[in-house]
């Protein structure tokens, strides 16, 4: 099968998530990065992509040069990622979707909730694949606890609750670092800081699992260092629509917390855990039974889980093998089949609606607010 060709914005050297794409888009042999306009500084980003194998007349300065240079190309890139500064996202993702390519986008997807629409509806205008990087709901063991709530093995889910804290951006002295202080810009990130990087994995993992929408929320935002302009920490109450209660606590001063994100689910018949420092294992307990421990590769196991694990049991399988789960998908939908599961612009849209209700919602004093996007209610 010929291999497609893929195109990178953002990402460049020493980025935090840009090898997690290079890693996952390359791991299964689907995409060749042909282009690129990979640093906000046009030189080093030339310079980086050619290294990267990129030839010269692909490594592009930034990305409306990059998109004058490909769309008019027989071979044009067949898939371009988004891995820049959030308040960037939109602007790029409409144009490349508009010029008729398939896009990954970063999370959160926009920055407001209107941009969010203009891309579903751009996307289902251009017929073009816009996913979005919820690259945590691609691990084999996430997909197994999907599965199992669709499947009703733990009943009617009643509860979910998911942190995703961790502590690397606790230290004050460390505040002003360039590639930390932007996440706290409102100019930078948009109208929320730490709800907004990591808070919405985690309702989109909470939405992703028990398969349902969060309809209402209510939110305590803070900003535990001063100079912060948004938020550093946040907890947030949420009621699905089949009226499961969450809740869910991000944080990115919690120091001693590392990655940081899991997810508990209580159904009616059983509950279980998944944590993705430890990714390959899911801890279910049926009720009145015993406490079980369900490995990825092991047999039995249901066919998503199955089918997107490729490394012998007891191996690990990390996070850039959950992205290139994402990067799979993606080949699969542009060579025409399309995968359940892989995340696209409505999952986007309707974390940026719960973004902006939960900015709200916390200046409100915590008031319960419809966290649904107006196209969707
Ligand atoms: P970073 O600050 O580490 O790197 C950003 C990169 O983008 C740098 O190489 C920079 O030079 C480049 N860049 C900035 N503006 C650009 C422009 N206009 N054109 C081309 N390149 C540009 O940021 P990080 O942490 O890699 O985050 C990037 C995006 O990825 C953010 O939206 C963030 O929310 C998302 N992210 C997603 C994760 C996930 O798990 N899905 C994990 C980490 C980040």
């Amino acid at each position: 099968m010929a291999k497609l060709n893929w195109g990178m914005i953002g990402g460049g050297e020493g980025s935090q998530i840009g090898p997690a794409h290079r890693l996952g888009a390359l791991a299964d042999g689907h995409f060749n990065l042909v282009a690129g306009a990979l640093d906000h500084r046009a030189d080093v980003g030339r310079d980086y992509a050619q290294r990267l194998g990129v030839a010269a007349d692909r490594a592009y300065g930034d990305w409306e040069e990059m998109l004058a240079g490909e769309k008019n190309r027989p071979d044009r890139c067949d898939l371009v990622t988004v891995a820049t500064p959030n308040s960037t996202h939109f602007q790029i993702t409409k144009a490349f979707l508009e010029a008729g390519f398939n896009v990954l986008c970063e999370k959160p997807m926009t920055v407001t909730v209107e941009e969010g629409e203009e891309i579903v509806r751009i996307a289902a205008r251009t017929g073009k694949i816009c996913a979005v990087n919820y690259c945590y709901s691609a691990y084999p063991m996430v997909r197994q606890a999907r599965a199992m709530v669709r499947n009703g093995d733990i009943g009617k889910v009643r509860l979910v609750v998911t942190n995703f804290s961790h502590g690397h951006h606790g230290d004050a002295t460390d505040a002003d670092n360039p590639r930390v202080r932007w996440r706290y810009d409102p100019a930078m990130a948009g109208v929320s800081g730490q709800f907004a990087d990591c808070g919405i994995h985690a309702l989109h993992m909470a939405s992703f699992i028990c398969d349902d929408e969060v309809e209402k929320l209510s939110a305590d935002f803070a900003s535990t260092i001063a100079s912060r302009q948004l938020e550093d920490d946040a907890m947030v109450n949420f009621r699905m629509s089949k009226g499961t209660v969450g809740r869910l606590w991000t944080s990115s001063v919690a120091i001693g917390r590392q990655h940081g994100f899991d997810i508990q689910v209580f159904g009616e018949t059983g509950g279980f855990r998944w944590a993705s420092e430890q990714p390959n294992q899911l801890i279910y307990t049926p009720v009145g039974g015993r406490t079980q421990i369900i490995e990825k590769g092991e047999g039995g196991l249901y066919d998503d889980a199955t089918r997107l694990s490729r490394v012998a049991i007891a191996h690990p399988e990390g996070f850039p093998l959950a992205v290139a789960n994402i990067y799979c998908d993606l080949a699969d939908a542009i060579r025409g089949e399309h995968r359940d599961g892989l995340p696209t612009a409505p999952s986007g849209l309707r974390s940026m609606a719960a973004v902006h209700t939960a900015v709200a919602s916390a200046k409100a004093g915590g008031a319960w607010m419809d966290a649904r996007p107006p196209m969707f209610r």
